[in-house]
């Protein structure tokens, strides 16, 4: 077999099989395989497609292309949780501890920043001594013990993941279903848990810009998910607007422990809700009304917040940052942007310019293995549909250089646009995706 051919053969748009596909992850996982090659084959890809049974195969090959983590040892059913990316989407932290607090064990490997998206653990290690590197017999233990874990991902899991998405996110082929699908579903599935929920995003900030394909990725997720015994389930969610008022991590971390507090924003806090009980409901906690009610209970009483607190103290994490997010070292420098021009509605704010944005303050990476500023972020005081007057203040900027502010602040306002028409406001929830088929929501 030669990877020249099976690229021509993905270049003249036919289906590859399952021998092909294992050659070429395979041996690109070994060093056999040149990068050249591989974004060659993952152009055409991009450009041609794949089948559904190509796109199983694929995750298949690149699941076991590493370690693969067995939770059977562990008690209770599993749950798994995992966002396609956004700008601002601080929902793991709320959700994880609220679903733990409600019995159900959570064992979640998460990502760093990605491009303009945020990542978990850049956001846990915003809290000052917080490991999320943990041996497998720590995480083990940690979840035997209080029910909750979240670490980084092993570079052993789903081993030609890693690889492959490097060289996506250099080759301007990240964008594509089967590729999503398949990175995502790898990971998943060499995790190890029982059940996964899906938050597929979807909008200006999202990789999924319209209900279509968002609604076909999730599908194509649910599915491979099914196939393979996990209960599976994807929520489409609204990235059009950031989740909440922040992004940066640790201003992140704070708005996640508001969410916690019972103080939170509200379209941040509806949407943890909505995804713990559904996590709940496939860890089968009962229908999604009781879970929702329980997630409620959880929430209110203070246990998930306390659930919270436990698992930061015990990855070592300084826990009064958590109870008073005013500790959190913050940025030596700030600056407003204000409205310019008419008064009128925003209607257009870029979300993946918002996320831009806050990576140029040094919130996030802007080339592998830089290091991420905790303090840098944007708090949003106007956001998408917002009416503003000339003179008001969209947004406030941090940052530890005052000279990051100009670029910043040009790759902001080029995202907005404020009109005299009101739009409308999308919803928080779009659909939900199961093996029984979409509800529109
Ligand atoms: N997140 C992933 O893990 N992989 C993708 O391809 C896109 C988002």
């Amino acid at each position: 077999m030669r990877m020249y051919d099976i690229i021509a053969k993905k270049r003249d748009g036919a289906a590859l099989t399952e021998a092909e596909i294992a050659f070429a992850v395979n041996g690109y996982v070994a060093g056999e395989i040149p990068d050249y090659q591989m974004s060659a084959l993952l152009m055409a890809i991009y450009l041609r497609g794949m089948t559904d049974a190509e796109t199983v195969t694929l995750t298949e090959v690149m699941a076991r292309s590493g370690e693969q983590v067995d939770l059977s040892g562990l008690p209770g059913v599993k749950v798994d949780k995992h966002s396609t990316g956004g700008v601002g989407d601080k929902t793991t932290l709320a959700v994880a501890p609220i679903v733990a607090a409600c019995g159900v064990p959570v064992a979640k490997m998460s990502g760093r920043g990605l491009g303009h998206t945020g990542g978990t653990i850049d956001k846990m290690e915003a809290v000052p001594g917080t490991r999320t590197s943990l041996s497998q017999q720590e995480f083990f233990d940690q979840v035997r013990r209080i029910g909750l874990a979240v670490i980084g991902q092993s570079g052993q899991i789903a081993a030609a993941d890693k690889k492959i998405y490097a060289l996506r996110d250099v080759t301007a082929t990240v964008g594509c279903i089967p590729l999503i699908a398949s990175s995502i579903m790898s990971k998943k599935l060499a995790a190890g848990s029982d059940a996964i929920l899906l938050d597929v995003t979807m909008g200006s900030g999202a990789f999924m810009q319209d209900l279509d394909s968002a609604i076909e990725l999730a599908r194509l997720m649910v599915s491979i998910g099914t196939a393979h015994g996990r209960r599976t389930a994807a929520l489409i969610t609204d990235m059009d607007k950031p989740l909440g008022r922040n992004v940066g991590n640790a201003l992140e971390v704070a708005e996640s422990m508001a969410v916690l507090q019972g103080c939170g924003p509200a379209d941040l806090t509806a949407v943890c809700l909505q995804l713990a009980a559904n996590m709940l409901a496939l860890a089968g906690r009962g229908d999604l009304r009781s879970c929702r009610a329980r997630a409620e209970r959880a929430l209110h009483d203070g246990t998930a917040f306390e659930k919270c607190c436990q698992m930061f103290a015990a990855q070592g994490g300084d826990t009064r940052v958590l109870r008073d997010p005013g500790l959190f070292a913050g940025a030596k420098y700030s600056y407003d942007l204000t409205v310019r021009g008419e008064a009128g509605y925003i209607t257009a704010n870029d979300v993946e310019k918002i996320g831009n944005a806050s990576v140029l303050l040094g919130a996030g990476r802007l080339k592998k293995g830089d290091a991420i500023d905790p303090a840098a972020g944007i708090t949003l005081h106007k956001k998408l549909g917002d009416a503003v007057r000339p003179g008001d203040v969209l947004c406030t900027f941090y940052a530890n250089d005052p000279a990051l502010f100009a670029a910043a602040e040009q790759m902001y306002r080029s995202g907005l646009v404020i009109c005299a028409q009101k739009p409308a406001d999308p919803p928080l929830v779009y659909a939900r995706v199961t093996a029984a088929g979409v509800e529109r929501l």
